[in-house]
This record gives structure tokens, C-alpha cells and sequence, in this order.
């Protein structure tokens, strides 16, 4: 009750979870046993009996400088101490601040503003009437296999059938196959997805488009990245039909890429449109939609509220994380350390035969297993035994993609070289026999 004590005992923590947290809340869990966590430092984390854990998650991609970080912190407590919260009706340094340095980190040449929100979702939703309002038409292009958020209008443009509810989803929204070098329907054939692209256009839409929506790097998805100029041809496609790019970087942004800060720089192209969320917080409930000042413009006639967005806390935390990754060069390290953990993960495919691929860039890689590498069948079950003993190991990673057969690594862009070491020996225990 109110006041009562914590209690830590996990089977009292178990019990009052299943018994008052609704089925929405409890279903998504990844292991077979309930997992806690009750600490975390820099790119570890420690569960309730004081087992230490190499956190290749980042508590699903939040934790981008580190657990308990202290810059984040001080900077947090600091402004708790002077005030808690200021609502957006009012004036405050600490996010209008951070609206000029996010704005800074985006293309040259371009007028950037910022909506700060409280979550990806949110952030998705608000771009995606940004983008109606700004065009004046209704019909979006996302891709199959890409997440984007739980709200109607999230979930609408989420392309994974596992969070689709069956509800009157919005319309206007047209799914095209996602580039996937390895599995896709088109396998490695970029000109095939865009002309899939053209098709969906002539057939599907009205020919008047409000825009495409991405993620660069698929997450949930998987760590699937479209192939070298699929993103470009596509965005012309689109624009010339009169919508714009949404570049979704919840997951890929804030550096975690390695050689660029967000992702879809290395794809040679300026979205109208960035919605970003996780990792700009280092956990603190933030997300922000950054646009081009002509397109955001479309809003300025109507109240867009978020009672939170803008905390003065959540964007102090904000503030510290640019801090943290400029002071610490954690871009370089996420490139640095990425190599050094994607040559491990090399060296375990050309063992096990159950690996059929490898890939991502800086630190956000993948392991994909299959039953077999010519017939590339998922290894679904094999997957759930291999992902539980990578807990057994000391290791936190999450299970994705459409066949649950990916382990996905997403750490705190500080881990460091000299953990890899503990990694692949970890991973080469979870494969023995594989
Ligand atoms: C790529 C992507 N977009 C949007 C979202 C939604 O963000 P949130 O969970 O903060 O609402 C997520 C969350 O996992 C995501 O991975």
C-alpha cells in the first residue's frame, strides 16, 4: 500500500506484476523465467541476487551513454532541486537549449525545428500529421517489418503483424517489402523493391502522397539496412508524387551507427522529417520530431500540447547525453568497438553452422540463426534455447525479427574493446553444439 516498504522478494515481485498489471503490460516478456534487474553502471547491469550482467540491450536501445551515468545524473538532480517541471505553455533555457543543439546536429544548409514529446510513439504520430497537414494529402508508404510505435497511428504504420491489433487501423497506409539482402522477397535487387515502390503508387494510392516512412536500420526487425541507394531512389519517387521522408532514428540515431551521428546520412539523403526518441534520454521519457521549419509550419494553426514534452528534466538528461557523447567520443567508439565486436560475431558464424548471417554496423549487429544456410528455414526454437543460455552466460541481448530467429545487440554506446573478449567467450558457450 501507499508508503509500504519496497519488497524485493521475487516471488512477491512476480506475483504483484501478474496479478495488477493489465495483459497488454504483462505479455511482452523475453524470457521463459522472469528476469530483475536491480543496478546498473556504465554497460553493466546486476539482478536481484547480485549476478553481474554485459547489458548488449541498453534497456531496448535507452541507454545510450551509460547506466547511472554521471554527467546524466548530476544533470537531472540539478535541475530536480531548481524545478521539476515546467509545463510547455511556459518559458524555460534548459529545452530551448536543447532544441538549438539537436538542431545543430542535423544537415547544413537546412532550417531546423524541434517538438520535443514524451516517446517514439508520440513522435511518430506527430510526424505523421506533420506530413499530411504539410502536403495536404492523406496516402504514407512504410515498410513491411518495421516498427514505429503502439498509438493507432503508430501501430497503423507498424509493419509487424505480432503489434497490429484488429482494430480499424488508419487508412491510407500502404505497406512495401522492406529491402532485405538476406531474406527479402527480392533478395538483394534493390531496382526490385522500388519498382514495388512505383506499383504500390499506381495501384494502391491516389497518386498524391504524404510521404514514406523509415527506419534506416530496421530494429525490432531485426538489423535489417536497406541496400546502398535504395533509400534515395525511393525518396525521389515519393517526393516527385508530392509527400516527404520520415527518417525514423528511434533506435539507429544519437551516433550509435558509428560513422555518421544518424543513420540516414549514410545513405545520401535530407529527410523533411527525423523522429527520434530512446537513446536522446539516456531513459528519461523524451522523443523529439525535427523538421524542416517549411514543413512544420503546416501545425502552426492548431494547438499541439504535450502537457510533458519539453520536461526541463527529461531534456537536462537530454542535454548531458550530447555531453556525454561528444566529451567521450562514444561515436567513435560505437565505430571502434562495433568492428571489434562484428569480427567476434564473424568468427562465431565460420564455426557454427547454425549462423546463417551476420550484420549491422557500429553497435548495432545481428545474429541471424537458420536451419540451414542454403534453405535459410529460421531456427525459431534453436533461437529460444541459444537466447536463454545467453542469460545463463552473463550476457542481456533480445530476441527479433519476424521469426524470432535474430539475437539483436543494441549496448550502451560505452562499452568498451576490452569487453568483447568476455562477449565472444560467452556467445562461443551459448553455440557449442550449434
Ligand atoms: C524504431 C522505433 N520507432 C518508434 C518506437 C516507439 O517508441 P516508444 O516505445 O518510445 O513509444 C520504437 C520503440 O521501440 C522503435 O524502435
Amino acid at each position: 500500500m501507499a508508503g509500504q516498504e519496497l519488497d524485493w522478494t521475487p516471488e512477491h515481485i512476480v506475483k504483484r506484476r501478474e496479478t495488477y498489471y493489465a495483459a497488454s503490460q504483462r505479455a511482452f516478456v523475453p524470457y521463459r523465467t522472469p528476469q530483475i534487474f536491480a543496478r546498473g553502471e556504465g554497460q553493466y547491469l546486476w539482478d536481484e541476487k547480485g549476478k553481474k550482467y554485459i547489458d548488449l540491450l541498453a534497456m531496448n536501445v535507452c541507454i545510450s551513454v551509460g547506466h547511472a551515468n554521471p554527467t546524466v545524473n548530476s544533470a537531472v538532480q540539478e535541475q530536480m532541486s531548481q524545478l521539476q517541471h515546467c509545463t510547455t505553455m511556459f518559458y524555460h533555457p534548459v529545452p530551448a537549449h536543447f532544441a538549438e543543439e539537436l538542431a545543430a546536429r542535423m544537415p547544413k544548409g537546412h532550417d531546423w525545428v524541434v517538438h520535443f514529446v514524451n516517446s517514439g510513439t508520440e513522435a511518430v504520430d506527430l510526424a505523421l500529421v506533420m506530413a499530411q497537414m504539410h502536403t495536404q494529402n492523406i496516402d504514407m508508404l512504410a515498410l513491411r517489418n518495421a516498427y514505429h510505435g503502439a498509438t493507432i497511428g503508430a501501430q497503423s504504420l507498424t509493419g509487424i503483424g505480432g503489434f497490429r491489433h484488429n482494430i480499424p487501423l488508419l487508412g491510407g497506409i500502404h505497406h512495401v517489402a522492406n529491402p532485405d539482402p538476406y531474406r527479402g522477397v527480392f533478395g538483394d535487387d534493390t531496382e526490385a523493391y522500388l519498382a514495388e515502390i512505383d506499383r504500390t503508387i499506381q495501384y494502391s494510392t491516389s497518386g498524391k502522397l504524404a510521404g514514406l516512412i523509415v527506419e534506416p536500420i530496421l530494429g525490432y526487425g531485426g538489423i535489417v539496412e536497406a541496400p546502398a541507394g535504395f533509400l534515395k531512389a525511393a525518396t525521389e519517387k515519393v517526393r516527385a508524387h508530392g509527400g516527404v521522408l520520415i527518417v525514423d532514428e528511434v533506435q539507429s540515431g544519437f551516433g550509435r551507427t558509428g560513422d555518421s551521428f544518424w543513420a540516414f546520412e549514410a545513405h545520401g539523403v535530407v529527410p523533411e522529417i527525423i523522429v527520434m526518441a530512446k537513446g536522446i534520454g539516456n531513459g528519461f521519457p523524451l522523443g523529439a520530431v525535427v523538421a524542416q521549419r517549411h514543413v512544420a509550419e503546416s501545425l502552426a494553426s492548431k494547438f499541439s500540447f504535450h502537457t510533458y514534452g519539453a520536461s526541463p528534466v527529461s531534456c537536462a538528461a537530454g542535454r548531458a547525453v550530447l555531453q556525454v557523447i561528444d566529451e567521450e567520443n562514444l561515436q567513435e567508439n560505437a565505430a571502434k568497438v562495433g568492428a571489434k565486436l562484428k569480427n567476434a560475431l564473424v568468427k562465431l558464424h565460420q564455426k557454427h553452422e547454425i549462423i546463417g548471417d551476420i550484420r549491422g554496423r557500429g553497435l548495432m549487429l545481428a545474429i541471424e540463426l537458420v536451419k540451414d544456410r542454403k534453405t535459410k528455414v529460421p531456427a525459431t526454437d534453436i533461437t529460444t534455447d541459444i537466447f536463454e543460455k545467453t542469460r545463463e552466460h552473463g550476457l542481456v541481448v533480445s530476441k527479433s525479427g519476424a521469426n524470432r530467429n535474430v539475437l539483436r545487440m543494441v549496448p550502451p554506446l560505452c562499452l568498451r574493446e576490452n569487453d568483447i573478449d568476455a562477449v565472444a567467450d560467452a556467445l562461443e558457450k551459448c553455440f557449442a553444439g550449434y
